[in-house]
């Protein structure tokens, strides 16, 4: 086993780091930088949709609300639903309407039973996954694959960057911008992404760990964002509960003085991730003055856009990108926080107790 985690202390922090050559693949042969566009194959015949729905859990879910987002911005209308919702409540579904089911391992038994009601309905369905041959791509209509390789720490890490860059390419290839503004500077940013979170990964080293020596012990920990950065507060808090067995909530910024502002006190560090310079980002910095009137450790995880560090105590920095990619490098310094935290108190971070990696019923 010690030889399949390549020198690293476990898969999770192997998988972590494998993220740049992960998206690499991803977008190997999917990027046409001189025309400025997106080329999906696996694709080429799915019509634009008139809507979309995405079904997802966990992790996937949290890319799900992402790629919801980035449909809506192109004036397409779409939604995520927690795949088990979906299925005991479903929405009802316009004729053009295109249902996706977005799951690492295509196993996922609730995924699947939404995917499949979905179906029964009479809609086109769509799975963006990690494994060739898994149900979801033999029963859907269409697949797109994620390219990741293989997930072994339950803790999604890899995967989630791989379905957001798959989620921006999938938006794009259906839309058919080739050389619009828009889609020549998401192909820009796309090209540089893999360096990207290079970069985070080697600029990091240490001052997690002192961060986590600053903040462990704390009651609970929050995670906020707006917007695109929303799902990532979301996830951030996911990866920190899993592997440390510590509270931890994530939720969008908006949503703190609607009730967790409450739990804020000194011994609640607050994450706030904060990237470009858009209303989202500004009213997140309101945000983060709320808390830390309140006592609140702030933590920015910024690429220093907007002068967040003036208001926070810690900074975790990523590099300025367009695109919304912000989000994704984000979460990368998120991750290493909760491997860090759960390597500090000896959790056992590739199998954390009562999760399964892919859960195979309802
Ligand atoms: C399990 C895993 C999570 C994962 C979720 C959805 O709960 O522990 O890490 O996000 O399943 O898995 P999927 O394979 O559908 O993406």
């Amino acid at each position: 086993e010690q030889t399949g985690k390549s020198g690293y202390e476990h898969f999770m922090l192997k998988e972590i780091h494998e993220q740049p050559t992960a998206l690499r693949q991803c977008l190997s042969g999917r990027l046409d930088p001189l025309e400025g566009d997106v080329i999906v194959e696996e694709l080429s015949d799915l019509d634009t949709p008139g809507a979309v729905q995405f079904v997802a859990c966990g992790t996937s879910y949290h890319a799900a609300l992402y790629g919801a987002m980035r449909f809506r911005e192109v004036g397409i209308p779409a939604q995520a639903f927690l795949a088990s919702e979906y299925a005991t409540a479903p929405p009802p579904i316009a004729d053009d309407e295109l249902v996706v089911g977005v799951t690492q391992s295509g196993e996922t038994a609730d995924t699947l039973s939404a995917l499949r009601t979905a179906q029964g309905r009479g809609a086109e369905t769509l799975a963006v996954t990690n494994v060739v041959g898994s149900t979801a791509s033999r029963e859907c209509d269409h697949v797109m694959y994620i390219r990741s390789g293989p997930e072994i720490g339950v803790a999604a890490t890899k995967t989630f960057s791989s379905q957001l860059v798959s989620l921006s390419l999938f938006v794009e290839s259906v839309t058919s911008n080739t050389g619009s503004g828009r889609t020549r500077a998401l192909v820009e940013s796309l090209r540089d992404v893999a360096g990207d979170v290079q970069s985070v990964l080697d600029d990091s080293e240490g001052e997690i760990e002192e961060l986590v020596d600053e903040l462990g012990g704390s009651d609970a920990y929050f995670f906020i964002g707006r917007g695109y950065n929303a799902p990532v507060a979301l996830e951030g808090a996911l990866k920190f509960k899993e592997i440390t067995y510590e509270h931890a909530e994530g939720f969008p910024a908006g949503e703190l003085k609607h009730g967790p502002l409450a739990l804020i006190t000194d011994e609640t560090p607050v994450f706030a991730v904060v990237t470009g310079d858009d209303e989202a980002a500004r009213k997140t910095l309101g945000n983060i003055k709320e808390v830390q009137a309140r006592g609140a450790p702030v933590v920015a995880v910024t690429d220093g856009v907007l002068e967040v560090e003036r208001f926070a105590d810690e900074v975790l920095r990523v590099p300025e990108t367009d695109g919304n990619l912000g989000s994704l490098l984000a979460n990368v310094q998120l991750q290493l926080v909760a491997y860090e935290m759960a390597a500090s108190l000896g959790r056992p971070i590739d199998k954390p107790r009562n999760l399964a990696k892919s859960v195979t019923v309802e």
